[in-house]
């Protein structure tokens, strides 16, 4: 069931934490529409729009981005690095993302949030070779509004990456075009844990007035 959360703007963002232990239970796709129509209201440069999402709910699909997702952060991150080299005492987090490797195949949704690409002002002419970057200074506030969204409605999701190391693969498996990026693939179900309020620095200890120093 959908919790209806009725947290101030306030609290909400300060409780956004990345919630990576995900029940299978079905989400009604109202729910997904609604987070979705969240998202696209960020702003963008020109009203430019530059995102797409690609929303996989069929086992084929998730089961073929668990394995690779799997397979490359195993490959990458000192902390996973195959199953028998994991830590014997992992902390909170890094218990929560075991589990989410191990289980991406059974979250109800795999969201892809893709960025038009879209050579940055700063970049010459001349110097534009290729396919430029996704617009991520774009999609990231789409992004940021999409799991605000979902924490609003009671449902978890994290931000995640890693599908940048088959980024070719994923664009070829999911038929999506070259001239846009996966920026963040967000899993999204009901949470098995609790909510809770996110660590974060004070800006009153990271913002200088007037001048930095
Ligand atoms: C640019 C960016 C990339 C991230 N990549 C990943 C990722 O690949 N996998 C993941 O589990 N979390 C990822 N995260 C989430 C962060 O790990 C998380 O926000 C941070 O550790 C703070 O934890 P909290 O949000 O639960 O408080 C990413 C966050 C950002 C902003």
């Amino acid at each position: 069931m959908a919790e209806n959360t009725n947290l101030s703007f306030f609290d909400l963002v300060g409780n956004v934490r990345a919630m990576r232990r995900l029940k299978p239970d079905p989400v009604p796709m109202e729910l997904i529409w609604k987070i979705l129509n969240a998202g696209v209201q960020a702003p963008s440069g020109q009203n430019t729009q530059p995102w797409r999402f690609v929303l996989v709910s069929e086992p084929a699909g998730k089961k073929w981005f668990a394995d690779h997702y799997k397979r490359a952060i195993e490959k990458r991150s000192a902390l996973t690095r195959g199953a028998s080299r994991r830590r014997e005492d992992p902390g909170r987090q890094l218990k929560a993302l075991y589990y989410q490797i191990d289980h991406m195949h059974e979250v109800p949704y795999l969201l892809f949030v893709c960025g038009k690409c879209d050579w940055p002002f700063k970049v010459p002419e001349h110097e534009r070779v290729g396919e430029g970057p996704p617009n991520y200074g774009a999609v990231y506030p789409c992004v940021q509004n999409i799991l605000l969204a979902c924490r609003a409605l009671g449902l978890g999701a994290a931000l995640t990456t890693m599908h940048q190391v088959f980024e070719e693969e994923l664009h070829t498996y999911f038929n999506i075009p070259r001239d846009y990026g996966v920026v963040v693939t967000v899993p999204i179900g009901y949470p098995m844990g609790n909510f809770g309020p996110v660590t974060r620095r004070p800006a009153e200890d990271l913002t200088f007035i007037e001048r930095w120093g």
